[in-house]
């Protein structure tokens, strides 16, 4: 009984122990966990990537948890994020479904819905909810698509390449609201070190895009929406420039991206052309909100209504 007891006793300084050191090799920071379901009863549901933007601001751009005995690598700055091209082969396996299931709410999310179409179409909202907020930039955008296209009645492909300033509106929305702000999981093939730390294998790693995107060591003023950021600089989301990930980066990176950044681009270069936007009656800017969807893909939690009224 007393055998029993001293156990009972020791067990969770044990697992405590085992939490931040992998066989006498350090972990990266982290939050410190209960035995048995480690940091499972913090992860905070509702906007998981803001969550875990704020442990990081406490813990480190390379933050160890568990969920269970699961381990979590959350990776957040633009540095950091370097391991997907550094230490590529070892960070470019997918997690089982089983393993995303877990982390997935119950199947809400990109791996089990219909993710094809979500993106996009979160883009989008997105992009029309930021732009009802910030007029001046509609207006500027509008005024450049309505210059260019004239008469012609619709914006195509070849008009797109010359909206200079549209580009680098899409570029601010992909910063600010990344359609999948933890991108998809990874999974280490094999344990690596990085930065002094041994991550283990099968560790199930969140690169946090949505971080990146505000990363005050990065960006100007992060959180204010402003295109002209972009103007004048090369910056671009096609996986070389590390603070700015929506598709991802290395060789796991989306590879239809130009297809996803052109659907997106065609679509609102013809929804600002063909229409003046207006809030509903008796709503005002202000009471359009930027809360977003449990699930891997961000999603607006409200619906955004507006009235459109034919330019042309
Ligand atoms: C604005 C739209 C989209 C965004 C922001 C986006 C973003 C992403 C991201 C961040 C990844 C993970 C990359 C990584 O791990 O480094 C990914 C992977 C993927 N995306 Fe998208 N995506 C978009 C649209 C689409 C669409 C429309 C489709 C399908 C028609 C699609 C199909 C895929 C597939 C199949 C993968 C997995 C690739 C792999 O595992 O190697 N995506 N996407």
């Amino acid at each position: 009984m007393l055998l029993l007891l001293v156990f009972l006793m020791v067990l969770p300084l044990f697992l405590l122990w085992k939490h931040r050191v992998n066989g006498g090799k350090l972990l990266p920071p982290g939050p410190p966990g209960l035995p048995l379901i480690g940091n499972l009863h913090q992860l905070e549901r509702s906007a998981t990537h803001r969550y875990l933007w704020h442990l990081s601001k406490q813990y480190g751009p390379l933050m160890f948890l568990r969920l269970g005995f699961e381990p979590i690598l959350v990776v957040s700055s633009p540095r950091t994020a370097e391991v997907m091209k550094t230490h590529d082969p070892e960070f470019s396996s997918r997690p089982s479904l089983l393993a995303l299931q877990k982390l997935s709410y119950n199947g809400l999310d990109l791996a089990f819905a219909s993710y094809g179409t979500d993106t996009v179409t979160a883009t989008m909202v997105w992009t029309m909810t930021a732009l009802m907020k910030n007029p001046r930039v509609m207006k500027k955008a509008q005024k450049e698509v309505r210059t260019l296209v004239g008469e012609k009645c619709f914006v195509d492909e070849d008009d797109i390449q010359k909206l200079t300033y549209m580009k680098a509106l899409v570029k601010e929305i992909m910063r600010l609201y990344p359609a999948a702000p933890l991108l998809i999981p990874r999974e280490t093939l094999q344990k690596c070190n990085i930065d002094g730390y041994e991550i283990p294998s099968k560790t199930l790693v969140f690169v946090n895009a949505w971080a990146i995107g505000r990363d005050p060591e990065s960006w100007e003023n992060p959180e204010e929406f402003m295109p002209e950021r972009f103007l004048g600089t090369c910056i671009d989301f096609k996986g070389q420039d590390y603070k700015l990930i929506p598709f991802g980066a290395g060789r796991r990176i989306w590879p239809g991206m130009n297809l996803g950044a052109v659907t997106v681009e065609l679509a609102l270069a013809n929804l600002l052309y063909s229409f003046d936007w207006e809030m509903p009656a008796g709503m005002k800017m202000e009471d359009i909100d930027t809360d977003a969807k449990p699930g891997l893909t961000m999603t607006k939690k409200n619906d955004l209504y507006l009235v459109a009224r034919n330019y042309i």
